[in-house]
């Protein structure tokens, strides 16, 4: 068992001899549990920040001032605080540390707010775009093992925003139920193909205090034009991801820091047709093996 003053030491040096050294002490004093140790480096690394910076008294008030703003913009619809975790890396750092994949396989990425689980099953070659607005996109893609086998029977589910960066469900009035989302089987040589339109990149909501944050920094919350993806497959870990189109101008500042150089990809030009441009994209996904115990979305193994 580690004594009292071996555990002090294991803290962040103290910002400050007195306060900083002695809720650390207290803390030290309590029974060891994750709880405890998480508070004692959060505590301490806090005072030294406040310490480094010299913050003043006017600028804790403004502090408070925006936290309980944040929780004011907090109800049935809408999540401040996860927003506000979103924009400043934590949501993806987060999911990074506890979804690392082995070389080779896709990298996984946060599902963010928009995804629906009770999209029904369409066959090869469908158009998920169910109001025809937009540029058409054909998409065709493989799911494969590590080491290369392609994964027959996995389900593929996609959802993307519109061609004016809104999702079926944020604009439930102007789009139809399911619009721009499928879920499809691959086939025995793990391919899967579908239509769409072309999505555009889009903003993150900036009427409330973490977006006005971003802004007034000079970082507005922008994604660059992506696809979501879900897929899904006995003995694998599901995998939930995003491909982004590469020639985005914002690729480089996704509000989310959900962009890796494997998920970006090429909208490669299609003849256009009736004075439309028309798009193609061919995607490759990676599985890696389940690991054991591992449990798929639903309960189902
Ligand atoms: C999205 O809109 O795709 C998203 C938003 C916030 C976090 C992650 C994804
Ligand atoms: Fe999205």
């Amino acid at each position: 068992m580690m004594s009292r003053s071996e555990s002090l030491e294991r803290m962040p040096a103290a910002a400050d001899p007195g306060v900083t050294a002695e809720i650390a002490e207290r803390l030290v004093a309590l029974p060891r549990s994750r709880l405890v140790t998480a508070l004692g480096q959060g505590i301490v690394g806090l005072h030294r920040i406040i310490a480094d910076i010299r913050l003043s008294g006017d600028e804790l008030l403004a502090i408070v001032a925006f936290l309980t703003e944040v929780g004011h913009h907090v109800d049935r619809r809408r999540q401040e605080w996860v927003l506000l975790a979103d924009l400043l890396g934590v949501s993806t750092l987060v999911h990074d540390l506890s979804n690392a994949r082995p070389a080779g396989a896709t990298p996984n990425t946060i599902p963010g707010p928009f995804y629906r689980e009770d999209v029904p099953e369409m066959l090869a070659g469908s158009n998920i775009s169910r109001d025809g607005k937009g540029e058409p996109l054909e998409v065709s893609g493989r799911i494969q093992a590590l080491g290369g086998r392609p994964v027959a029977g996995a389900g593929v589910e996609v959802w993307h925003a519109n061609d004016q960066g809104v999702y079926e469900n944020q604009d439930p009035h102007l789009q139809p139920e399911f619009n721009l989302r499928g879920r499809f089987r691959t086939d025995a040589q793990g391919r899967f193909r579908f239509l769409t339109v072309k999505p555009a990149g889009y903003a993150l909501p900036s009427d409330g205090p973490a977006g006005r944050l971003m802004i007034a920094l000079g970082l507005p919350p922008v994604r660059p034009a992506h696809l979501h993806f879900r897929v899904c497959r006995k003995g694998y870990e599901t995998l939930t991801t995003h491909v982004f189109d590469r020639a985005d101008p914002a690729v480089d500042r996704d509000a989310v820091f959900g962009v890796k150089p494997e998920l970006l990809a090429e909208f490669r030009a299609l003849p256009p047709r009736g004075g439309r441009p028309c798009h193609a994209l061919d995607l490759e996904f990676v599985l890696c093996p389940a690991r054991a115990g591992d449990t798929e979305p639903n309960g189902r193994k």
